[in-house]
C-alpha cells in the first residue's frame, strides 16, 4: 500500500479548495482527504468547516456517521471484513468476532504493533463467494480462520 502523506494543512486547503465547488462537497473532500494522509486528521475538521460554510460539529458528525473515514492513521495493512447479510449468514460474524478477539483489538482498530488495522464493510459486492473480505484492497472469497491467520501472518511479515 502507497504510504500516506503526513498531515500538511497548506497541502489539505489545496485539497479542500479544488473540490469545495462540487455539489455536496462535504464527501467528496472528505474522501480526497483521507485517500491524501489515510485519515481525517483532526485539524482537517475546522479547515471544512470554514470553507463550507459548516459548523465543526456538522463536519465532525459526518466523519463519524459514515464508516469509510477513519479518524487514526491506519496500519500498515487494512484488513476490511463484511459485515452485511450474506457474510453475515455465512459464518463472517463468527470468524471476524474470533479474529478481533485474537488480535485484542475491537472493529476499526490497529494491533499494537501497528501492522494490521481490521475494518468493517457492508457489502464488497462479493455476496457470491461469502464471507468476503479485502486485503489492501485485493478481494478474498469464503474467507475462514485459517485464512485470516495466513493474512495476519503475511501482514505481520511485510
Ligand atoms: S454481503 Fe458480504 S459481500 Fe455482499
Amino acid at each position: 500500500m502507497p504510504k500516506p502523506a503526513q498531515w500538511d494543512s497548506t497541502l489539505a486547503s489545496a485539497i479542500i479548495a479544488a473540490h469545495s465547488s462540487l455539489d455536496g462537497a462535504a464527501l467528496p473532500i472528505l474522501h480526497a482527504l483521507q485517500d491524501e494522509f489515510g485519515h481525517i486528521h483532526e485539524d482537517a475538521v475546522p479547515l471544512v468547516a470554514q470553507a463550507l460554510n459548516l459548523s465543526r460539529a456538522e463536519v465532525h458528525g459526518i466523519v463519524t456517521f459514515y464508516h469509510d473515514f477513519r479518524r487514526d492513521p491506519a496500519g500498515h495493512h487494512v484488513l476490511k471484513l463484511c459485515r452485511a447479510e450474506a457474510c453475515q449468514s455465512m459464518n463472517g460474524a463468527r470468524i471476524a468476532s474470533d479474529l478481533l478477539a485474537t488480535l485484542g483489538i475491537s472493529w476499526g482498530e490497529t494491533t499494537p504493533d501497528g501492522h494490521l488495522t481490521v475494518e468493517g464493510v457492508y457489502c464488497l459486492g462479493l455476496c457470491a463467494c461469502a464471507p468476503s473480505a479485502l486485503f489492501d484492497g485485493e478481494p478474498i472469497g469464503r474467507i475462514s480462520s485459517e485464512t485470516l491467520a495466513d493474512v495476519v501472518q503475511q501482514a505481520r511479515a511485510q
